[in-house]
């Protein structure tokens, strides 16, 4: 029993060092870093969740880099903000020169953020937004008008049933919706809500398919079973569509533009992955509302910015479009102003 006992206590204090001298290393590195000169950006992700996700995180990878003059410190949140407050508080302890923080929900940031802010942290926020008390605890903003991607969307929407002669009284919708809080989400259900208010559609549901292809097919595949008159699904992100997809044509309806004769219309926001961008060329996802992921250079120059003691933009909206490889609509129009719609071939 004693053996035992030893055995347990030296497995124990073995585990107990190896935990710490990984903590040590993180520290070295950035010590080692700090030595050589170079601003220490500590990033909070939110997650991987989407081929967006990994396309963003790459774009901050790649620009906030070590031949760009900076050292990154990377933390995923793996989709939970508690993850993330610790991930912040961790980059206050080291010390850091600046946090960038792409928060999973909006609400709940102020305490953390307080904190960066006493210990004179500047904290740049991207993608979605954060909703806090005072704006002064971030320096400033880089992301989308999610809200105005959904507005496109549901303009080209309504410019294609308009001209194919489709009445709004056969419009059936169901909202695959993203994470709920999340910026991405609020605009985008806030967007189609106006829209089917607007112009008379019927909104049959809203579930959440928190922006993952696995979630997507499962809420689908509930919808499905549960409505037998869908005849558009609106998917608030790509990876949500190519599952809405799997499980409409696993349920053996077709997908594309010919609503009236039984075909599911499928539109979704995003535009960066390969599948997604196939789907559309084959007329599979109608219309992609673009949401740019490209935040890294913007991020970059922000930082370039402050180490030269000058004052960047508080908020800085990143250029989108909309991609549709179907021709009925090559143009639309949204408060007055024409846009025009990316073919994809
Ligand atoms: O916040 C941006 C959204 O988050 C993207 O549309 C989606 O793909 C991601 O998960």
């Amino acid at each position: 029993m004693r053996i035992f006992k030893k055995a347990a206590v030296l497995l124990m204090t073995a585990a107990l060092f190896i935990m710490l001298s990984s903590c040590a290393q993180e520290i070295v590195q950035t010590g080692e870093d700090e030595a050589r000169g170079l601003p220490v950006v500590g990033f909070s992700q939110l997650g991987a969740e989407s081929d967006w996700r990994s396309a963003n995180t790459l774009s901050m990878k790649e620009n906030i880099s070590e031949e760009n003059g900076y050292t990154l410190i990377f933390d995923d949140g793996q989709q939970k903000q508690n993850n993330q407050i610790m991930a912040i508080r961790k980059f206050i302890q080291q010390e850091v020169d600046y946090i960038v923080l792409a928060p999973v929900t909006e609400e709940g940031w102020d305490t953390v953020l307080e904190e960066a802010k006493e210990a004179g942290i500047p904290v740049i926020i991207v993608d979605r937004m954060v909703n806090v008390n005072d704006e002064n605890l971030f320096t400033a903003w880089v992301g989308s008008d999610f809200e105005l991607e959904a507005e496109k969307l549901t303009a080209w929407m309504n410019e294609f049933f308009t001209v194919s002669g489709i009445d709004k009284s056969n419009i059936n919708i169901v909202n695959i919706q993203g994470n709920i809080g999340a910026s991405a989400q609020i605009g985008r259900t806030t967007g189609l809500r106006n829209a089917c208010a607007q112009y008379g559609w019927n909104l049959l549901d809203e579930v959440s398919g928190e922006f993952t292809q696995a979630k997507g097919r499962e809420v689908m595949e509930m919808f499905l079973k549960k409505y037998d008159n869908i005849n558009i699904v609106y998917c608030e992100n790509d990876n949500e569509a190519i599952g809405a997809i799997e499980a409409i044509e696993s349920a053996g309806k077709e997908v594309g533009t010919d609503i009236m004769n039984g075909q599911i219309m499928v539109v979704s926001f995003d535009g960066v992955g390969k599948t997604a961008l196939e789907l559309a060329k084959q007329g599979k996802i109608s219309c992609i509302a673009e949401c740019n992921p490209m935040h890294g250079p913007r991020v970059k120059a922000i930082i370039d910015a402050l180490e030269l003691g000058l004052n960047p933009e508080k908020l800085e909206y990143v250029p989108e479009e909309l991609f549709s490889a179907d021709k009925t609509v090559s143009s639309y129009i949204l408060d007055g102003k024409v846009y025009k719609v990316t073919e994809l071939e």
